[in-house]
């Protein structure tokens, strides 16, 4: 089995104005000698600019939503083929900001991710408890769920990504235990492999409140394959700093 190659995400959110972002953007493109792939997704309007700014260094562009469909009439709303052609080779689909914020179903995000193999993008599909659900002992149940139902069946290690994100860890400082973190890995590696041919090597990450300091310890555990930064991938030095720890 290859072991999958780690992949640190940084998630800006809806942060950025094109000054800030560009100078953002360069200061992650001028790392080197890291040991994972790294990824950037900035807001949509700043995709383009910054497409051309980290041209030629080894990150790669993400966005943080797509709609299912390629084109239409859908007032406000990008398609994963528009983010192709911006220069993105991945999109994050699922993040539990849209689910809470816009209603977004496991069905709705199995069809964004859907889109995004289409366009011929990675999908970075977001899974995780919220901290009630995990008070009331539900967490693998509810991941579970979430990762039968948005996750495409044609799935593979090259076209998906998953991202087990807790939404009480998101922006909160707070993390699950080591332990904690390796139980939902593991659980999520085990339906992988069943499910899918490549199973063992779709990468999944780890998302919430992970910063430079615990970064290390977070990116050691067993199918811990990278992790997905929100807050902390907002300064360059912490960033990077994330990068570095991945090995
Ligand atoms: P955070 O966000 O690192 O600020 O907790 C993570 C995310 O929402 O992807």
């Amino acid at each position: 089995m290859v072991m999958p190659r780690p992949l640190v995400a940084g998630n800006w959110k809806m942060n950025g104005l094109r000054a800030d972002g560009v100078a953002l953007s360069r200061a992650v493109a001028a790392i080197d000698n890291v040991d994972c792939d790294v990824l950037i997704c900035p807001p949509a309007t700043l995709l383009t600019e910054i497409a051309a700014s980290i041209a030629g260094s080894p990150v790669a562009l993400g966005a943080q939503d797509c709609h299912a469909e390629a084109k239409g009439a859908h007032t406000g709303d990008v398609s994963a083929e528009m983010l192709k052609d911006a220069g993105c080779r991945f999109v994050i689909v699922g993040h539990s900001e849209r689910r809470a914020n816009h209603g977004e179903t496991d069905a709705q995000v199995r069809a964004k991710a859907e889109a995004a193999h289409r366009a011929g993008l990675v999908a970075v599909v977001c899974l995780g408890e919220t901290g009630q659900e995990r008070d009331e002992g539900k967490t693998i149940a509810v991941v579970t769920r979430q990762l039968g139902e948005s996750v495409p069946a044609a799935a593979t290690a090259a076209n998906t990504v998953i991202a087990y994100e807790p939404v009480w860890a998101i922006g909160t400082g707070r993390t699950p235990t080591l332990a904690e973190i390796a139980e939902v890995h593991g659980r999520i590696r085990a339906e992988l492999s069943a499910r899918f041919r490549d199973g063992a090597e779709i990468r999944i990450l780890y998302g919430g409140s992970v910063n430079a300091r615990n970064a290390a310890e977070i990116l050691r555990i067993s199918d811990v394959n990278g992790a997905l930064v929100g807050g902390a991938s907002l300064d360059a030095q912490s960033f990077l700093a994330i990068c570095r720890s991945a090995v």
